[in-house]
């Protein structure tokens, strides 16, 4: 079947991903990537697909509601897979106001732009859906009751190998909204104003929570690419607080595989949560990263150790996140592809090997970013 599908935030991490699995996987869709290059999105993520007949690039806001319903018309979209936002929490502590107006008005101007083009059709809503990539941040933080971890009650191919969890509550779908952070208050509004179009003009669309996702093309802000990078080159690691809080960890892959699964068999108007139930003590996980990185540049072992820096803990900073994706597996039967084990070594073999990458972007502007950010932690 033909399909006009918009992915919006494209060129970013999780964006490029999906845009191309789509593309290499549905060559009768038409994919439009639609990105406004914001710090983080880098059309250099999506190389291989750019001379593809099936794959356009259109670069806009999606705050910008005219621009937006030009762009649903004249690409005669069906689908919207909708990826765009401002994603670092750090950044929304210094500048909340970006995260409202991308987060929250952004996802409005692409809903209001999708209900005026698919109302003013014959067939409406038919074969319609605005499907909404969000975050488990939004349920805001669990307790870690078990400091030291515990056997985690399930496990999936993500966490085999007998992987711990740091307490007995993970996040359903049906967990209250609790968000701690500018960045998952902006993502929390936008789920509800989603929820609302269904809710209020019927609307066909869905909504996904995942986990922290990890692998190639992350901007180096991020814990993962940006400590590999500093351990490679000598630089400070700089753990926020004691390094106890507890992160969901997915190979970013298996999320797009979600996505796709999701996009084409999921249940109108449900939420589904993505996860592997892969918790990692940051600390824990940055001493896998260094280990990874010191064998791969032929160091000797302890040779980073030195690297780690306790600093500054983050404003507000949520002590545990854990998925609970059963539905998604039972419904769908959804199952992460990769040992976490693997998809690090996977990941960080990514970085060294892709130093052009990571240099085009922690030069000039980010650079000064950075210091900026960091100076005084
Ligand atoms: P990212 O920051 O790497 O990419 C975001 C992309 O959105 C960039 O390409 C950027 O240019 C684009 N963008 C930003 N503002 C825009 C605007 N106004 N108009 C058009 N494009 C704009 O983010 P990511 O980590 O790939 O996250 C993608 C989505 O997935 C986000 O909605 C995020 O909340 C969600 N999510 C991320 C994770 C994670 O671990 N990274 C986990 C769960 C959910
Ligand atoms: O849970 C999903 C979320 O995961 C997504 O919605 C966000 O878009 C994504 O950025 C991510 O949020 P986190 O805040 O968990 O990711 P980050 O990589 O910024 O940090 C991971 C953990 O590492 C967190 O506990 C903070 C800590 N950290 C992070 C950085 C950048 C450090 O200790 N030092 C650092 O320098």
């Amino acid at each position: 079947m033909k399909r006009n599908i918009l992915i919006t935030g494209g060129a970013g991490f999780i964006g490029s991903h999906v845009v191309r699995l789509f593309v290499n996987k549905y060559p009768d869709y038409n994919i439009v990537n639609l990105d406004l290059l914001t710090y983080a999105g880098n059309l250099a993520n999506l190389k291989d697909v750019e001379g593809r007949p099936n794959y356009k690039f259109v670069k806009a806001d999606i705050a910008d509601y005219d621009a937006v319903r030009r762009i649903m018309a004249e690409h005669e979209i069906d689908g919207v897979i909708h990826l765009a936002a401002e994603s670092h929490v750090d950044r929304s502590i210094k500048d909340p106001f970006t995260f409202a107006r991308t987060n929250v008005m952004g996802t409005l101007a692409l809903l209001q732009a999708a209900r005026e083009r698919w109302e003013s059709l014959p067939e409406k809503y038919e074969g319609k859906l605005f499907y909404h990539i969000s975050t488990d941040e939004v349920y805001g933080a669990l307790e870690l009751t078990h400091p030291g971890g515990t056997t985690a009650p399930f496990s999936t191919k993500a966490s085999a190998g007998g992987h711990e969890a740091y307490g007995t509550e993970f996040f359903l779908e049906t967990t209250n909204y609790n968000p701690h952070s500018p960045y998952s208050a902006s993502k929390a509004s936008s789920d509800h104003f989603v929820r609302a179009y269904h809710d209020t003009y019927g609307m066909p669309v869905v909504v996904t929570n995942c986990s922290n996702n990890y692998g190639p093309y992350q901007f180096p802000e991020k814990l993962i690419p940006l400590f590999v990078n500093n351990i490679r080159h000598g630089k400070p690691l700089p753990v926020y607080g004691k390094g106890e809080n507890v992160r969901d960890w997915l190979y970013v892959e298996d999320h797009a595989r979600a996505i796709d699964l999701i996009f084409h068999k999921g249940r109108i108007a449900e939420t589904y949560n993505i996860g592997g139930f892969n918790e990692w003590k940051n600390i824990d996980l940055i001493r896998v990263l260094i280990r990874t990185v010191d064998r791969l540049l032929g160091n000797p072992e302890g040779h980073s150790d030195h690297l780690i820096t306790y600093v500054t803990d983050r404003a507000g900073h949520d002590l545990r996140y854990a998925i609970d994706s059963r539905k998604l597996q039972r419904e769908l039967g959804w199952e992460p592809s990769l040992q976490f084990e693997e998809g690090i070594e996977k990941t960080v073999r990514w970085y060294l090997d892709n130093q052009d990458w990571m240099d085009r972007i922690t030069s000039g502007e980010y650079e000064k970013y950075y210091e900026e950010m960091y100076s005084g932690r």
